[in-house]
């Protein structure tokens, strides 16, 4: 199967998993003391800045409700924007953990504005009969796949410093941005004022795993139980942990993300060849939402899967991958433009 319906369905990518073959030689001190997490955690303070105090857990999900739920108590609320993947794609995992209120802001092509924020938490009361807005989340990319812009990070955390909010960004696929932007991490994060973050690694050709990176010492106070009782302390750690070796060292986030991007544009602009064939919104970065044609989804969707939201209208979502070859691209675009 070749699909273009998420960087979920692509594989491991073959250094990361020679990584995990050669953890596999000889025994290790579990539940992260081992030489694996250790590296792990050095190279992402490397790249993240000496500020970086970092954790890896399982997945995105995690991630994003253990960094919240660290920087949080229940009475409090959290602002993001209507698709953050935290309201709607997480069974209310971030409510549920950490007993939060979710403040959505309505969504311009998957962002939220520095004013919009402001706005929403001058109109949240504050007091003690009502949630205390305490964060602040964004993700980048977005669920839509378009990426903010350094100045509009900067704008966002002057808001946040203001009324002493915290900064959290969901960075599942945080290399895909910085490779869009043309950006080291450390430059769209600790540089921009993030306070809290995660990075993936899942959907970039890791078996599995992101880490949360806390950017103040006094965020990360107790994280290690938080993580226990969160129930993502993994005893055989080290497999996890030694993904990110490779993945930072040999750069492999930035490969595989600056080669996922690049089919994107590719896909993107071959179908822009097609007046019938309408993007929702930019392709910025590895994925794109658009509109097509019933012919064009019946000439490709069986070939190459990937999601159709509304038959009616055609909304569609295309996902490149790490993997995703120029022949995928150049099949389907063939069938694409052929379709009549
Ligand atoms: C923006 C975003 N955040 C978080 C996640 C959650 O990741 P996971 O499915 O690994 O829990 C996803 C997954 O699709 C995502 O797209």
């Amino acid at each position: 199967m070749r699909s273009f319906a998420s960087d979920n369905n692509s594989g491991i990518e073959p250094t990361i998993l020679q990584a995990i073959i050669d953890a596999n030689a000889d025994h290790a001190t579990p539940y992260g003391h081992d030489p694996y997490t250790e590296k792990a955690i050095l190279l992402l303070k490397k790249s993240f800045g000496e500020s970086a105090i970092a954790y890896l857990v399982n997945n995105g999900t995690a991630a994003n409700t253990l960094s919240v739920k660290a920087v949080t108590r229940s009475h409090q609320a959290i602002i993001c924007p209507d698709t953050s993947h935290m309201v709607v794609h997480e069974v209310g995992a971030v409510a549920n953990f950490t007993g939060c209120s979710l403040y959505t802001i309505p969504n311009v092509s998957g962002k939220i504005t520095a004013a919009a924020i402001e706005e929403r938490y001058i109109a949240s009361i504050n007091d003690r009969h009502n949630n205390k807005v305490h964060v602040v989340s964004i993700a980048q990319t977005t669920e839509f796949g378009t990426v903010y812009t350094v100045e509009e990070l900067q704008a966002i955390s002057a808001v946040c410093k203001k009324h002493n909010l915290v900064f959290h960004v969901d960075g599942c696929r945080l290399s895909n941005a910085a490779v869009a932007l043309n950006k080291s991490l450390k430059e769209i994060t600790a540089d921009v004022g993030v306070d809290v973050l995660t990075f993936g690694g899942t959907k970039n050709g890791l078996l599995f795993g992101e880490a949360i990176i806390f950017f103040r010492k006094e965020l990360a106070a107790e994280f290690e139980y938080i993580q226990k009782q969160g129930l993502q302390l993994n005893s055989k750690m080290r497999f996890l942990s030694a993904q990110f070796i490779p993945y930072l060292e040999k750069n492999i986030w930035q490969r595989n993300a600056a080669h996922a991007n690049l089919m994107c544009q590719k896909l993107a602009q071959g179908l822009a060849k097609r007046a019938d064939i309408k993007l929702a919104y930019p392709a910025d970065s590895n994925l794109f939402f658009a509109y097509f044609p019933k012919s064009v989804i019946a000439a490709t969707q069986a070939k190459f899967p990937y999601y159709l939201f509304n038959e009616k209208t055609g909304f569609i979502r295309i996902v490149t991958s790490f993997d995703t070859t120029d022949k995928d691209v150049d099949e389907f675009l063939a069938l694409a433009l052929e379709a009549n």
